[in-house]
């Protein structure tokens, strides 16, 4: 319940504009973001990458309205792999088709996405196409198969979520092509008709696609997380759940697979006793870092994530 009204603020026009211009909302999603900027991101990256962690950069942002908005978002997503590119980071980009103009018209977002990918080609960046709401899945689908055959396993990927029925028979598809894989749990609120309505069964069925995707790394010959951090393994498990962790962890040594044909990856601000110690395992962990103005969308996302989080910014806001 708590979880459909947060999910229905995420994208609600008028609470956006009442909760950006409170300060202690800023506070909040500092938490979870590097800071508006993209000098502010790299800062981070570069910590993260001292320490071992691998990076997939995130511009925040979704659901443009107009062509220039996605023309705008395109090239700030082309100045990140320029950037990744000119610093030398263990990163990757993340993008959201939306945001380079899906919603609009699946032709100028195509054009966009061939365009990100031609210069993250160029210099060996790796793109991850993170998963929308499921009114964009198919096309989302679309663009994706017919970016792959052109630009590969080390430059594009997707990322798929659990609490869709249809996942399970997507990633067998995607798998038998050695895609490289994010599996989530799912963040958007859909209907029972597209996606388990209980938690029980999203985290059963994220298990049953782990099982999938171990046994489409096995067939492809097991390949391994690249040591610059630059391209990941067929399976990266993104999910800060201890369950799901440790289910991936028994799939792969049961499988007589190395610790480095899967990927962990969580995001920035969550977990971080557990990135830690899969890290110390010698498992390649990932941190998605976003940064950018337009954090609230994702901001309240993780609120409806987590009640605790609520907890945090009602007191802060009392405090205020
Ligand atoms: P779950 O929600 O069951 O949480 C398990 C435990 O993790 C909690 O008990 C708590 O300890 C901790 N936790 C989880 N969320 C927290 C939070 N917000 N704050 C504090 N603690 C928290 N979704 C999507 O639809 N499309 C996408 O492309 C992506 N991409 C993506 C990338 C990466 C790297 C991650 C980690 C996640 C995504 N997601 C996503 C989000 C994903 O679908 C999901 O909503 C969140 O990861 C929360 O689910 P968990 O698997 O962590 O489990």
């Amino acid at each position: 319940m708590l979880r459909a009204l947060l999910l229905y603020l995420s994208q609600a026009q008028w609470a956006r504009r009442m909760v950006t211009r409170w300060s202690v909302a800023w506070r909040v999603a500092a938490r979870f973001i590097a800071g508006e900027t993209l000098d502010e991101a790299v800062a981070l990256v570069k910590k993260l990458n001292a320490h071992g962690y691998y990076v997939t950069l995130d511009h925040l942002g979704e659901y443009t309205t107009n062509a220039a908005e996605a023309q705008q978002a395109t090239d700030e997503a082309v100045e990140i792999v320029e950037r990744i590119h000119a610093d030398a980071l263990q990163s990757g980009l993340s993008v959201k088709l939306t945001q380079i103009g899906l919603a609009i018209d699946p032709d100028l977002c195509e054009r966009h996405l061939e365009r990100i990918l031609v210069c993250a080609q160029t210099h060996g960046i790796f793109v991850r196409i993170d998963m929308e709401d499921s009114g964009h899945i198919e096309a989302t689908m679309d663009l994706f198969r017919r970016a792959y055959p052109r630009f590969g396993v080390e430059t594009v990927g997707l990322a798929l979520q659990s609490y869709l029925y249809r996942t399970r028979e997507d990633a067998a598809a995607l798998g038998a092509d050695a895609v490289r894989i994010r599996l989530v749990k799912g963040a958007y609120k859909e209907p029972e008709t597209v996606a388990f309505p209980e938690k029980e069964d999203v985290d059963d069925e994220f298990d049953r696609i782990t099982d999938v995707l171990v046994a489409a790394t096995h067939e492809a010959g097991a390949p391994e997380a690249r040591s610059d951090g630059r391209c990941p393994p067929i399976l990266a498990v993104a999910s800060h759940d201890d369950a799901r962790v440790d289910y991936a962890r028994q799939a792969v040594e049961a499988a007589g697979l190395s610790k480095r044909t899967v990927e962990f990856q969580m995001l920035n601000g969550i977990r971080r006793d557990l990135q830690e110690s899969l890290l110390q395992e010698g498992y390649p962990v990932r941190i998605y870092v976003p940064f950018g103005r337009e954090w609230y969308p994702y901001m309240v996302r993780r609120l409806a994530e987590r009640p605790a989080n609520l907890s945090f910014f009602l007191a802060n806001l009392i405090r205020r």
